[in-house]
């Protein structure tokens, strides 16, 4: 598998070119396919990033009527709350471009409890996917388009964290667990769903990463099959993209 590392001096020129580089196969994906699925991450490095897509300079030509958005995983709260990755990216990018409210599926938290909620987002999920035709028969797994990813100085990504066993989860789409820290429910997509993806692109920014980073990228680190980052290994590859604070 090919792994692609784009290193920039800071988050800015960072999130210029991801921004440049998602749009660039949003449009080829819409050219080939006649559409879009993308898996948004949350947290903070990929704000900037969406913030970057919502400039007409960038995003120019993309027609968004034909993106559709889900998320990776989601922090189970309400939508406006400040937590909440749908309004993260509802703020720095739906809002600002032209999507159809139809196409935007977020994670539904307002169902109790947090693993119905999960059951739900899969059930959601199947109805689209399979309307799509986006479903990988042999795998019975969706197929993004695009699925955006960070790592978080934890050393989790999407809410898939070290050790957890739902990273070892082979058959179900989304489930609901408890991160580690903080006893906070979180809703997230499972290690095959994310391997299914055209294309998969890690965007981390921010100190204290670096020794996750160079575990997952140069594959020779000890600890390296403790971060579900090293478990995501589509077909396709990754792309990185990586500010110079992370990778130190
Ligand atoms: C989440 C995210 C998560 C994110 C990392 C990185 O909800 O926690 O989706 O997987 O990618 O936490 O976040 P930072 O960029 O804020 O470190």
């Amino acid at each position: 598998m090919e792994i692609t590392v784009h290193e920039f001096p800071d988050m800015k020129s960072l999130s210029v070119q991801s921004a440049r580089h998602i749009a660039g196969l949003i449009k080829e994906s819409i050219e080939s396919k006649g559409r879009c699925i993308i898996s948004l991450s949350g947290g903070s490095s990929p704000r900037l990033v969406y913030e970057k897509l919502s400039n007409p300079e960038i995003y120019a030509g993309i027609d968004w009527s034909r993106v559709f958005i889900f998320w990776g995983d989601e922090r189970y709260t309400g939508h406006t709350s400040e937590e909440s990755n749908y309004y993260m990216a509802y703020r720095a990018l739906l809002s600002k471009v032209s999507i159809p409210q139809e196409n935007i599926f977020r994670v539904p938290v307002e169902v109790e409890p947090a693993k119905y909620a999960a059951v739900l987002y899969e059930r959601i999920m199947e109805k689209f996917f399979m309307s799509m035709g986006a479903v990988d028969a042999k795998k019975r797994m969706p197929v993004f388009d695009i699925v955006l990813l960070g790592i978080g100085a934890d050393g989790h990504t999407a809410s898939l964290f070290p050790g957890h066993e739902v990273v070892n989860e082979k058959k179900r789409w989304v489930v609901s667990l408890e991160a580690p820290e903080g006893n906070r429910e979180r809703i997230t997509m499972t290690i095959p769903v994310l391997n299914s993806a055209c294309s998969v692109i890690f965007i981390v920014s921010g100190s204290g990463k670096g020794k996750i980073i160079r575990s997952v990228l140069e594959e020779r680190g000890a600890d390296k099959k403790d971060y579900p980052a090293s478990k995501i290994i589509p077909e396709t590859g990754t792309v990185w993209f990586v500010d110079k604070r992370a990778v130190k």
